[in-house]
């Protein structure tokens, strides 16, 4: 079992190197640092001092959104996204009973690892996503019903 902690300033540096080389439009410096601020949690998956993956989620009422999600190149498919999502999803506030997120339409391993841990798809939103071909690409949207 990796290590799951709360995000810390001092881990962007390698949070922004995983973002890098896992999305097309990556998020810069300083939208990560916005989730230090109230209604943000902020997880990072460690291997031993090495920061393997990350989530950031916004919290508002009853319901939470996943906005940025990721694993190291080096450390996937060894079960620690899978880890990193029910870790949130376990530490969620009991207020929130829905989990939001949107994925794109072409990304099948994180749908197929949303899908694992219980989210559903509910809309797609039609060319929501800039493609490298100059094209755009369906996002799916998916919902975590918390019992
Ligand atoms: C999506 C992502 C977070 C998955 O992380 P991971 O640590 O590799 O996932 P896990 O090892 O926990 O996989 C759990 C399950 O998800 C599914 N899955 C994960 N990667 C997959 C792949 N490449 N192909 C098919 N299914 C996959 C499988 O069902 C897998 O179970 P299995 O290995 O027993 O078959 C990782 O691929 C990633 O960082 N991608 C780039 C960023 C991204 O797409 N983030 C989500 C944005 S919405």
């Amino acid at each position: 079992m990796a290590l799951i902690r709360p995000m810390t300033p001092e881990d962007l540096d390698a949070v922004v190197q995983i973002e890098q080389q896992s999305q097309y439009a990556p998020w810069g410096r300083g939208l990560f640092a916005d989730g230090f601020k109230p209604r943000y949690f902020n997880w990072v998956c460690c291997d031993n001092e090495h920061i393997a993956g990350f989530a950031v989620v916004q919290h508002l009422f009853d319901e939470a959104t996943l906005l940025n999600f990721a694993v190291a190149v080096a450390y996937r498919r060894k079960g620690l996204g899978q880890q990193m999502l029910q870790h949130v999803l376990d530490h969620l506030p009991e207020a929130v009973h829905t989990v939001l997120l949107e994925v794109r339409a072409s990304n099948q391993s994180a749908r197929s690892l949303y899908d694992r841990v219980g989210f559903n798809e509910y809309a797609t939103r039609k060319g929501y996503y800039p493609c490298s071909d100059g094209l755009w690409e369906d996002a799916v949207l998916m919902q975590y019903a918390r019992i």
